[in-house]
């Protein structure tokens, strides 16, 4: 079977993560959460002091950031690892969340992050979900998926998993984050997000995660066996 690129962008909180994850898992393809690398990259800005409104200092902190991810043998699950230390739990704090969608709009630090997900998308056989997936990093993907939900739902599911990591946030706060981020991140003049034109639009509202999984998953076995007969009737003709 051939191997495909599955682009999953769409708002904060819509499930992106767990959708990609279960489905990255099920076809046995490596997942990459790019907003892991956005929040990252904002925790050095903020460990750093590193001023926004300093060229050179943004500059000189870009090139310091190497991101990479590990698979923890325990929970299988994929964590951020910043200059060799895993900061999983420290990119979902709520001070990174209220700053990352300003780091994120800064075209310098796009461009670098751009290219790391290019080249660990580049043997295909991918989930990789973010905002601007489908349309700037692999805007030739097999499969793009754009993921929407009610507001409210949104805000609700981040409480449920920031009190998880034992975080109690109150729903006002992250509903007005949230309101915050989607404005940024829609109106941000580089890469801003939107839906591209042969996505699939999934709204999560009112389907469970195991829904939107099989929903995808659908979709992807299609472009699997599409891919897999283009190159073999291509190497028989040839
Ligand atoms: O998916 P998330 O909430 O963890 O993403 C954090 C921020 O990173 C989000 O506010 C927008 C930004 N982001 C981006 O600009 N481009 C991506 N491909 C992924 C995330």
């Amino acid at each position: 079977m051939r191997k495909i690129i599955i682009a999953i962008d769409g708002y904060s909180a819509c499930g992106k993560s767990t959708t990609a994850m279960m489905v990255a898992e099920r076809l046995g393809y490596t997942y990459i959460d790019t907003g892991a690398m956005y929040r990252a990259a904002a925790l050095y800005f903020h460990e750093h002091y590193v001023s926004l409104d300093n060229p050179h200092e943004v500059h000189k902190a870009i090139e310091q950031i190497q991101i990479q991810f590990h698979i923890n043998s325990k929970t299988r699950r994929s964590e951020t690892f910043l200059n060799g230390l895993n900061v999983e739990n420290d990119i979902r704090k709520m001070h990174i969340s209220e700053m990352v969608s300003e780091i994120s709009a800064i075209p310098e630090l796009r461009k670098h992050l751009v290219e790391q997900q290019r080249k660990m998308g580049k043997k295909k056989g991918v989930v990789m979900d973010g905002r601007d997936i489908g349309t700037v990093v692999f805007p030739e993907a097999e499969l793009k998926i754009f993921m929407v939900a009610d507001l409210y739902t949104r805000a609700h599911r981040r409480q449920l998993e920031l009190l998880e990591k034992n975080q109690i946030v109150g729903i006002d706060e992250i509903i007005e984050n949230l309101k915050k981020r989607d404005l940024l991140d829609t109106t941000r003049a580089e890469s801003p997000l939107r839906k591209a034109q042969d996505a699939y639009q999934l709204d999560s509202t009112y389907i469970t995660i195991e829904e939107q999984v099989d929903f995808i998953l659908h979709l992807a076995m299609a472009k699997i066996m599409e891919r897999t007969e283009n190159v073999n009737t291509h190497e028989r003709s040839n």
